[in-house]
């Protein structure tokens, strides 16, 4: 993936076009019956592989996971801890902004490319940032 053009007027590359598809039609499969906000994450491995998760909510609210969180859930669970991502999408199905919450973003610091783009709908449409911008000061566990 090249890397992001933090310019929300300009369209995407093809490729984060197909990954926001994707991500769409993740959403379709959302379980949020309790906020009706229906959520879609889209992977794009350094493997080349895809992989799509929704969010998915839970009666007692504080147990709900979010797509971003529920497509890196399955990613692990698919390839194994060593994969790294470098791209993400992020969709939903109620026209609303909808970047990556800040619990996911710190899931995902653990295993993004720090260049990857990231695509989601922010209030002035279709944007695409770094992650690194996303989320700059990651916590990391560095002990001596
Ligand atoms: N949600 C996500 O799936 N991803 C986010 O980054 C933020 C929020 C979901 C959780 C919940 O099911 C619904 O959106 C409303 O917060």
């Amino acid at each position: 993936m090249p890397p992001a053009d933090t310019n929300p007027t300009q369209s995407p590359e093809p490729a984060l076009s197909d990954l926001f598809k994707q991500a769409s039609k993740a959403a379709l499969n959302s379980y949020s019956p309790y906020s009706g906000f229906r959520v879609g994450a889209a992977l794009k491995l350094t493997n080349s592989a895809i992989v799509t998760g929704t969010n998915v909510e839970n009666v007692s609210y504080g147990l709900t996971i979010c797509a971003e969180r529920s497509a890196l859930v399955s990613a692990v669970s698919q390839f194994g801890p060593q994969i790294r991502i470098e791209a993400v999408a992020v969709a939903n199905l109620n026209s609303a902004p909808s970047p990556p919450c800040g619990a996911c973003r710190q899931v995902l610091a653990e295993f993004v490319l720090p260049d990857a783009p990231v695509i989601f709908p922010a209030a002035d449409g279709l944007r695409t940032m770094p992650f690194s911008e996303l989320l700059p000061l990651a916590f990391e566990m560095k002990s001596t």
